[in-house]
């Protein structure tokens, strides 16, 4: 996706040298477009630690780098045994993380420390193109559900209502739940997006609102507690989230507040579906809400909030009187039950076991 005409993607390895690994620092959007450049495994983990890069899919593409710079370090066994766990271990509930840090270790297992390096810069590539093409099959089949609304409504635009950020930010590129959107977009369906402003950390004002806007795909930012009076009133067609850990039998893990949207939906009537490629499903897991790790972060990011002042300063001010204890869940899960479906790279299916080993069949005895 582009800003200001020029296509980038999340991550990628810099041009200039061929090895270190260039990100945008998600910390600085929408205020700058900050270029960083990550060249060991402290700053890799840092990086995913500290939300520089987040998003399920990107998270596990820049730990899959964050393995290659560290093998440039120390390529034994046991080196890369320990990094790979020290960066599995940099955030606990999207999948991703751990998907792509198994598929780099199995990899890397058969070959030689000497090859590792080169092996390493490979894979990842290939998780990073995978993703990519992944994502844009998403887009293609869920602008059809979009299409399919578009149809029953003609001469008015159709409303999508989206929580977090699940763009192409969040990816390598397209996104998941947003590139159905851009690739409806692309067809000049008529459409609007309403993006959730997704507190605590705000993913939804900041990044959500920034790359519709720089795509000019029409949006308007609503704070978090407005979606169920919108669809009350007929202004969502929609609603399409991402995820960050789908279990077998559909359950949806996701940015904190989903779960509420998904039940305002449900009781509007408002189809919920979820963009999810196969690196975000874990055949692991059946029970969502018992089963799935919950990030808890700082309470400072519910106590405080970050923008631009009136004198064109970034200020963080307190929002929370001092005394007052916060507690920060960072996601829930939706359970199946109130999924209409997942829209994968292998197209649409329900947020069942069999709707997914219906397109996984290869998982049927896993
Ligand atoms: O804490 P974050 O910003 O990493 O959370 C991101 C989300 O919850 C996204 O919706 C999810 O990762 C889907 S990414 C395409």
């Amino acid at each position: 996706m582009k800003i200001d005409g020029t296509p980038y993607r999340s991550v990628w390895v810099d041009e200039q040298d061929g090895w270190a690994v260039r990100i945008l620092d998600q910390t600085k959007l929408p205020w700058s477009v900050d270029i960083l450049r990550l060249t060991n495994l402290t700053e890799a983990a840092h990086a995913i630690r500290s939300m520089q890069v987040r998003g399920a899919p990107l998270i596990g593409a820049v730990a899959a780098y964050g393995l290659a710079l560290a093998l440039r370090a120390d390529a034994s066994n046991e080196a890369m045994e320990r990094d790979a766990q020290l960066l599995n271990e940099t955030r606990p509930t999207a999948v991703n993380l751990r998907w792509a840090l198994d598929r780099m270790l199995a990899r890397l297992r058969r070959v030689s420390a000497h090859e590792r390096v080169a092996a390493a810069y490979h894979e990842a590539a290939l998780i990073a193109d995978e993703d990519v093409a992944q994502c844009e099959s998403i887009g293609t089949h869920g602008a059809v559900l979009i299409a399919e609304i578009a149809a029953h409504k003609p001469g008015r635009r159709v409303n999508i209502l989206t929580h977090c950020n699940a763009g192409w930010l969040a990816t390598v590129d397209w996104g998941t739940a947003l590139a159905p959107v851009y690739k409806a977009f692309e067809q000049k369906i008529d459409l609007h997006v309403w993006v959730d402003e997704t507190r605590p950390r705000n993913q939804g004002a900041f990044l959500t609102a920034f790359e519709l806007g720089k795509h000019g795909v029409p949006h308007t930012v609503i704070a978090d507690n407005a979606g169920g009076h919108l669809m009350q009133h007929g202004e969502v067609d929609i609603v399409i989230v991402g995820t960050d850990r789908v279990t077998r039998s559909g359950d949806v893990a996701n940015k904190i507040g989903t779960y509420l949207k998904a039940l305002a939906a449900s009781d509007n009537n408002v189809p919920f579906w979820v963009g999810c490629p196969s690196s975000t499903i874990d055949w692991n897991v059946a029970d969502g809400v018992r089963e799935i790790p919950i990030e808890e972060r700082s309470g400072s990011e519910v106590a405080t909030i970050t923008g631009r002042a009136l004198d064109g300063t970034l200020a963080t001010v307190r929002v929370v009187p001092s005394g007052s204890h916060t507690a920060n869940p960072a996601f829930d899960v939706t359970p199946a039950r109130l999924v209409t479906g997942l829209i994968t790279e292998r197209g649409i299916c329900a947020a069942t076991e069999a709707g997914l080993l219906s397109l996984f069949p290869e998982r049927r005895a896993a």
